[in-house]
Formats: structure tokens, C-alpha cells, sequence
């Protein structure tokens, strides 16, 4: 088991790439807390899990609240005794539409829930895996960060932002084996996608989002997690400020 005795925090748990994170995580041995908005969702992918004999904490958390973070990381703590690997992964998207369109309460809480989230996480999973001597986070950016589509301004450049705090709090915490990764996912066909889409997910916007991925498929909460796990593992011990696309080749 490539996780074993870790405990890991997952946000945005409860659907899409964070469950199965969240899942493939517990498969490997960790301890998983599932942190969502959506408590039912987080209770949900939980229930599975501890079903299958592993080991998950459901919390509600809106990872834009300061203090509910620190309770986050708290009950981590209290639940599993530590913390090793924090991921980031709970996100908001911006629907797609001419960047003029987007009003500024939208704008505030696009930065909000993916980069403040960051922060966040910081201020309380540092210090949480400094008792520990090491730890790893993974944050969930985007191939928006990358390669801008149009339409989506906003949210593109909240997941730059995710890359550069990637790169730089890697390069600050290395010496305290503190680990900070990055991935980059193409589109996946999550509850998410509709939004970038424009709110409408028709066949015909789906083949166009396809056509621009020269693997031919939408990325699935699999690839998300299997590229997840390597940077969680300790075969990862050697890598840091690393921002890894997971598209395809959409980047290319
Ligand atoms: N789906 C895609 O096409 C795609 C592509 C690239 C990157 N991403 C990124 O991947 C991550 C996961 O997205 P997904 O596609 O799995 O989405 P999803 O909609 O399936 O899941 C997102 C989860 O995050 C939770 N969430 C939303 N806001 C939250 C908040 N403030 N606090 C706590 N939880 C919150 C939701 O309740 C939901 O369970 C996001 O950061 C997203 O930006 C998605």
C-alpha cells in the first residue's frame, strides 16, 4: 500500500476528481478527510469507504472561510493524530462568457474559493505537518492556468494563481520536507463541465471540447487520482514545485 499509515485531507471530496481522490487514497492505506460545502456529498463518498474497510472523516468546510479551515485541519488531527498530505481540490468554475460579463460579487468568490483556499490551507496544514517532519500538498489547478480558453477569463487566471503559490511555497517549505505539487486536469466530465460549457452540456459542445484533446477522451476522477497518488506517495520524495498536466496532451 503506497499510502499506508497517512492521513490525508481531500476538499471538494464529495463528486467529481475529489471523490476519487478521496477513494483511490483510502484504497492505498490513508486516512481520508472528506471536506466539502456539500455535507451530504461528503457523508456519502465517506460511507463508502469506511463500507469498504478503510478509513474516512466526512466534515463540512467552505475552504474560502479562514476559521473553518483551521476546523478542518483540527479534526484531521483530532480524528487520525496528524497530517500528511493536504489537497486542494475544491473549485468553482466561471460559466462561460465574454469576460465583461462576469460581475464582480462572481469575480470576488471565483478568488476566493480557489486561491484564498490556498491560503487557507497554509496558515493551519503547515504547522500540522511540521509536527510530523514532512508532508505534501497537491493543489488542483487547471490546464486553464496554461492554455486559456476563451470565455473564461476569470477562472483561468485563479488557476495561474494556483500554480505560482504551487511553485513558490515548494521552493519555501523544501528545506522542511514539505512537498507542493500541482495538476493540471483537462475538461472531465464532472458537474463542473456544464458551467464551462456556458450551462449547456449539448453533444455538440462536448465533440468541441474533445476535439482539442489529441488523446481523443475527457480526463476521468481516475487519471486525477492515479497522478494524485504518485505526488502523495514517498516515490514522490524527490519532487516538488512540480505542475503536472493531465490532458491528453491538450497542452502540447
Ligand atoms: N471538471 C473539469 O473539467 C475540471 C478541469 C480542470 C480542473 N478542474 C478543477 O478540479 C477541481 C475539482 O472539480 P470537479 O470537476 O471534480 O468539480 P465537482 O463540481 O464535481 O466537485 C467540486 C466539489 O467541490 C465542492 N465545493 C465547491 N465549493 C466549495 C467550497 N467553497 N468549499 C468546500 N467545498 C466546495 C462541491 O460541493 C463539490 O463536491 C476544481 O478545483 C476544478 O476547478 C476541473
Amino acid at each position: 500500500m503506497r499510502l499506508a499509515n497517512k492521513v490525508a485531507i481531500v476538499t471538494g471530496g464529495g463528486s467529481g476528481f475529489g471523490e476519487g481522490i478521496a477513494k483511490r487514497f483510502a484504497l492505498e492505506g490513508a486516512a481520508v478527510v472528506i471536506g466539502d460545502l456539500n455535507l451530504a456529498a461528503a457523508e456519502k463518498v465517506a460511507g463508502e469507504i469506511n463500507k469498504a474497510g478503510h478509513k474516512a472523516l466526512p466534515v463540512a468546510v467552505d475552504v474560502s472561510q479562514n476559521k473553518q479551515m483551521k476546523s478542518l485541519v483540527d479534526k484531521a488531527v483530532e480524528a487520525f493524530g496528524g497530517l500528511d498530505i493536504m489537497v486542494n481540490n475544491a473549485g468553482m468554475p466561471q460559466r462561460n462568457a465574454p469576460l465583461l460579463e462576469t460581475d464582480e460579487a462572481t469575480f470576488d468568490k471565483i478568488f476566493a474559493v480557489n486561491v484564498k483556499s490556498i491560503y487557507n490551507s497554509a496558515m493551519y496544514a503547515v504547522p500540522a505537518m511540521r509536527k510530523r517532519g514532512a508532508g505534501a500538498f497537491i493543489n488542483i489547478a487547471s490546464t486553464a492556468g496554461v492554455r486559456p480558453r476563451p470565455g473564461l477569463v476569470w477562472y483561468n487566471g485563479s488557476k495561474g494563481a494556483v500554480i505560482t503559490l504551487t511553485k513558490a511555497m515548494a521552493v519555501e517549505l523544501a528545506p522542511e520536507q514539505i512537498r507542493v505539487n500541482a495538476l493540471n486536469p483537462v475538461a472531465g466530465l464532472t458537474p463542473m463541465l456544464k458551467e464551462f460549457m456556458g450551462g449547456q452540456e449539448t453533444e455538440e459542445m462536448k465533440a468541441k471540447f474533445v476535439s482539442t484533446i489529441p488523446i481523443g477522451r475527457f480526463s476521468t476522477p481516475q487519471d486525477i487520482a492515479n497522478a494524485a497518488l504518485y505526488f502523495a506517495s514517498d516515490e514522490a520524495n524527490f519532487i516538488t514545485g512540480v505542475c503536472m498536466e493531465v490532458d491528453g496532451g491538450r497542452c502540447i
